[in-house]
């Protein structure tokens, strides 16, 4: 029995009409009601109660992903092309390409390399946004937090976390955005950030890694065996080489 039936039967039939469905109203308590109302009132309830789940839903996918605050609002629409700057135009479709080849399982890499202020992690948060609203899920992360993260696990206050099951957190993302990589980290830092990227071509899952070096600097930062693993299921190299948008110069 749906809910109008079940109403219409259990509430006795009171003289008044309802002017909206032309039906009888039930005496429910102290009140008259219309039973095809009082459905659609019901349901109008519940879309908003799966609005707002859905909407929560949306927020934690997002905020789990990390994006910097400063990037809010950074994507590939905001993207602005300067007419006669045609490495913008194609760094900003080789990331659309790029989401678009992750989107559709592939475990590619990406290399993003330029001077600073170009709008490289304006582009990889772009990408970062673009996966998450089709439900992928993707971790952006400094290199140097993430060397961070890992060393935190040494510490005694570990919350159980082992050095491994940290590096194994970060294998579980589609995708691995790794930001400012050869900033700061030398030597151990390094080593545990390598890690990660050992890790994540073991598990088949692809990176974006973005970085202040040039990209023959890269290569030589990563050696030899990460290099060749990072070429091994296809990759883009983003080279972003023009001036600084911080500062208001027109490219
Ligand atoms: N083509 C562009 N269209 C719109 N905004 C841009 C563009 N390029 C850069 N910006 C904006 O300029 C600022 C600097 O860009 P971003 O932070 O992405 O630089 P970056 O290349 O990551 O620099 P760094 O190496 O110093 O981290 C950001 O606010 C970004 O949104
Ligand atoms: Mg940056
Ligand atoms: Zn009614």
């Amino acid at each position: 029995m749906n809910t109008m039936t079940l109403l219409s039967k259990s509430f006795p039939k009171v003289e008044s009409y309802c002017s909206v469905h032309q039906v009888s109203k039930v005496q429910s308590g102290p009140y008259q009601i219309c039973p095809k109302c009082a459905v659609s009132d019901v349901e109008l309830h519940n879309a908003d109660r799966q609005n707002e789940v859905d909407r929560m839903v949306r927020d934690k996918h997002f905020s789990g992903a990390m994006l910097p605050v400063r990037h809010a609002e950074s994507g590939f629409k905001n993207y602005f092309v300067n007419e006669n700057n045609r490495g913008q135009a194609n760094a900003r479709s080789q990331c659309v390409n790029y989401t678009k080849s992750i989107s559709n399982g592939s475990k590619s890499n990406l290399i993003m390399v330029g001077s600073t202020g170009v709008g490289k992690t304006h582009l990889a948060v772009a990408t970062a946004r673009t996966l998450l609203s089709k439900g992928m899920f993707v971790r952006y992360i400094t290199s140097e937090e993430l060397a961070q993260r890992i060393m935190n696990a040494w510490g005694k206050d570990t919350k159980g976390q082992s050095e491994e099951s940290v590096i194994y957190d970060f294998t579980q993302y589609h995708l691995l955005i790794l930001d400012e990589y050869g900033l700061h980290d030398r030597d151990k830092r390094l080593e545990l950030v390598h890690k990660v990227l050992y890790a994540r071509y073991d598990a088949g899952k692809p990176t974006m890694l973005v970085s202040n070096l040039t990209i023959s600097a890269l290569q030589k930062d990563l050696g030899d065996r990460l290099w060749s693993r990072f070429q091994h299921d296809g990759l883009t190299v983003v080279e972003c080489n023009w001036a600084d948008q911080r500062v208001g110069v027109v490219a």
